[in-house]
């Protein structure tokens, strides 16, 4: 299927792709959609709705089930990105708790989920005009994107960013145990059977350690005017 006007970002956790994804999005006047939310979503339900973590049917079931919706936001209202709502409730920040970030590796590597939040994604990007983010956007969801994108940074600087963010969100852990959980969840998002975390064979790699998300910006407008993304 082609997809017009679609740009894919894929990269590890905190690489600064939902970041740029979202300035990209404004800049360009597109939609913008980051899955790991889907994901993240699927996981708060499963939590909070007491079922167990390892039951991959009941968790698939509830992931086909669940009523998911996500709406641009208005940046100045709390920081947000987007919004987030399940059962048109706001869940936008309980969806990066803690125990969320814990067990959001476990339940994106079920097959039968991601199928789900595939095909919910692929409806997305037939609306074209769309940036989205996430890990096998450009391998799995849109391969046939005209311009997919591969953002990453060193594991330090992913944590530095990581750890910053979650002190802004009131959660206080060290430095030391954000390194830990951020190369622990590459090792879970590369090594899982289904798609793995990969760049495409054709997307371009972008590194954004030590680099501003204003140059970076810059050098992707310019990579969509040369892949006809924009004009
Ligand atoms: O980008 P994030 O940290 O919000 O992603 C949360 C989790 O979802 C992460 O463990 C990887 C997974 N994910 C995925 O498997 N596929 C995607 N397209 C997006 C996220």
């Amino acid at each position: 299927m082609k997809y017009h006007n679609v740009i894919a970002m894929d990269g590890p956790a905190a690489s600064g792709k939902s970041t740029i994804g979202r300035m990209l999005a404004d800049k360009l006047n597109y939609l913008f959609l980051d899955t790991g939310c889907m994901y993240r979503a699927v996981t708060l339900a499963v939590l909070e709705n007491g079922v167990d973590v390892a039951d991959e049917t009941a968790v698939t079931q509830l992931a086909i089930q669940l009523d998911l919706d996500i709406q641009p936001a208005n940046e100045e209202e709390d920081g947000r990105h987007y919004s987030v709502f399940i059962n048109g409730q706001d869940v936008t920040w309980d969806i990066r708790r803690p125990d969320v970030d814990a067990t959001v590796s476990q339940i994106s590597s079920y097959l039968a989920v991601r199928q789900e939040m595939v095909r919910r994604q692929r409806e997305f990007g037939q609306r074209g005009n769309v940036v989205m983010v996430g890990r096998d956007i450009g391998t799995v969801v849109m391969p046939d994107a005209p311009l997919k994108l591969y953002i990453t940074a060193s594991a330090e600087e992913r944590a530095r960013r990581r750890w910053l963010d979650r002190e802004k969100q009131g959660h206080a852990d060290g430095f030391a145990e954000t390194l830990t959980d951020v190369e622990r969840r590459d090792q879970i998002d590369s090594n899982r059977k289904h798609s793995p975390l990969r760049p495409a064979a054709d997307a371009i790699i972008i590194d954004t350690t030590n680099r501003s998300p204003e140059t970076i910006i810059a050098e992707i407008l310019q990579l969509a005017i040369e892949s006809s993304v924009s004009s």
